[in-house]
């Protein structure tokens, strides 16, 4: 198995990269890792070759960067071949408010980090998968796209690009044998969600979704919400006429408002 995953210091991404190298630990497995922490990812490395007997390569560098990202997949390839799937799951939330001339900043980070940065990760290595007739390109997009959150406007938006993004790619690869997977997330307790102060329904152990995430890439299921009581949440917002959706969404809570770099 050869996985190349982003986001990969931390939550989810850190939490597939355990879930990759304990399920394929004796296949000659090789697991690359993406963020920009690289004190974060070389202690994971450390930590997965000595207790699942993988390799690792580590990529310290930022999914904005489409350069570092086309050099970091170049020696992936070149080391370990194309690889079987490609996660991108890189990304950023803060809550944004379109009032506030400050937030602009934040706009432009959610909307590069959650958007681009799939097109950066997945491009380099879409040839080499044509050329092998085989692979499966993975994209972390979340709930929030379906419908859009108060006080979280350039998340769900971003998340809404994705997952159109996403769709788009998915039926553009059909022609190259290359499976396209979109999965969305509803509460899955990471960094990421330690910060929100209010309930969050269905919030799942970030190890418990691992195990889930990759049934569903192993199954090439197209979109897949998980967990799957959001799924039916996200069905029911998908089908709310907008003035009943502002009447329910009104009062909801607002994600903080935090700096994104
Ligand atoms: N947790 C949830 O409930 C939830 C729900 C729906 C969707 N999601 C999505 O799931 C994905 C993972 O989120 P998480 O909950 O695991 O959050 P997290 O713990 O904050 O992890 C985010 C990861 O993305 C990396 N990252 C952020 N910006 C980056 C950049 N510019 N370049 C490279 N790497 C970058 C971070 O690493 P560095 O900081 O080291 O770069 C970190 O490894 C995100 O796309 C998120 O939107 C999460």
């Amino acid at each position: 198995m050869k996985v190349f995953i982003t986001g990969a210091s931390s939550g989810i991404g850190e939490a597939l990269a355990h879930e990759y190298a304990k399920r394929y630990r004796n296949e000659n497995t090789k697991i690359g890792l993406v963020a920009r922490r690289s004190e974060h990812l070389q202690n994971l490395q450390n930590m997965l070759e000595e207790n699942y007997q993988v390799k690792c390569a580590i990529y310290p560098l930022d999914v904005r960067d489409n350069c570092a990202l086309a050099t970091a997949a170049t020696d992936f390839i070149q080391q370990y071949g194309s690889p079987d799937v490609v996660i991108a799951n890189a990304g950023v939330s803060s809550g944004t408010l379109t009032e506030h001339q400050q937030d602009i900043a934040a706009f432009q980070a959610v909307m590069d980090i959650n958007v681009l940065g799939l097109v950066h990760t997945f491009q380099p290595f879409i040839k080499a998968m044509r050329d092998a007739g085989k692979g499966q390109l993975v994209g972390i997009a979340s709930v929030a796209g379906v419908r859009g959150l108060p006080g979280a406007s350039a998340y769900s938006a971003s998340k809404a690009a994705a997952i159109a993004y996403l769709e788009s790619l998915r039926v553009e690869m059909l022609h190259h044998n290359i499976a396209v997977t979109t999965i969305a997330p509803g509460y899955i307790r990471t960094p990421m969600t330690d910060i929100n102060s209010y309930r969050m329904p269905f919030l799942m152990d970030a190890d418990i979704a691992a195990g889930k995430f990759v049934n569903v890439i192993e199954n090439k299921r197209r979109f897949v919400v998980i967990p799957w009581q959001m799924g039916w949440v996200a069905r029911l917002m998908r089908f709310i006429p907008p003035m009943l959706w502002d009447f329910l969404a009104k009062n909801a809570p607002h994600k903080s408002r935090i700096n994104v770099e």
